[in-house]
């Protein structure tokens, strides 16, 4: 049985990115696949790469050896047979968590070297999933330099985005005024089933392709 990580990005459970994630989780285990999913907001303690460069020789060359929240989850997803992640937009990238986390899963597999500039001989299928306040389109270029990346070190990505998402239950409360409450909630009915479906099928693709 194939066994998928996917990993929660964002600090919310139950909302636009977990929502999402769980739909691409039941896709890939509709075709057959066993997925855990690993909320880094839950984690102990983690940081970014701390520029070590264990990673870069033996006899850890290409595994990163910080030993924090983060250890098991990149262990897991090297032994895994695909990865799932998602992550809402903050301040028109991903989370500091999912920084964190991409520089330590992407680093340990850079090589510095010319001849082969990656180490990563066990290649997994990638979903890269954003939600996000902005509409879709709008962060075409972040996407696709994050999918260039996954693609590089980690393994053949698809994405997913999710515009203009439903942010909170009541916007009453808040002095909000650039966001029409009316849309969001329209959105979330008519737009967001359909992204459900979408991360579903991806996630069901990445096992059954
Ligand atoms: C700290 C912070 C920064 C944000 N920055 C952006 C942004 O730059 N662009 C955007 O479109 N949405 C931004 N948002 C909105 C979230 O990306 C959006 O509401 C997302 O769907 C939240 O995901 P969640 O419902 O899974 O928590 C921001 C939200 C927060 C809390």
């Amino acid at each position: 049985m194939k066994h998928i990580i996917a990993v929660n990005a964002g600090p919310r459970k139950g909302w636009n990115t977990d929502l999402l994630i769980k739909s691409a989780s039941e896709g890939a285990q509709a075709a057959g696949a066993e997925v855990e999913q690993i909320d880094l907001y839950s984690l102990e303690k983690f940081t970014g790469c701390r520029s070590c460069f264990s990673c870069k020789r033996e006899p850890n060359f290409g595994k990163c050896i910080v030993a924090d929240g983060l250890k098991d989850v990149l262990l897991k997803i090297r032994n895994a047979d695909g990865l799932i992640i998602g992550s809402p937009n903050y301040l028109s990238d991903l989370t500091a968590e999912f920084r964190a986390f991409f520089e330590r899963l992407i680093f340990q597999s850079l090589t510095y070297n010319r001849e082969e500039p990656c180490c990563n001989t066990h290649f997994i299928p990638v979903v890269l999933i954003m939600t996000s306040n902005a509409p879709e389109g709008s962060y075409t270029e972040l996407m696709n330099r994050y999918k260039g990346m996954f693609e590089r070190f980690v393994g053949p990505c698809s994405t997913l985005t999710a515009g203009n998402t439903l942010q909170v239950k009541d916007y009453s409360i808040y002095n909000w005024t650039i966001f029409d409450p009316e849309a969001k909630f329209r959105s979330r009915e008519e737009d967001f089933p359909g992204k459900l479906a979408a991360a579903y099928e991806l996630g069901k693709s990445m096992i059954s392709e």
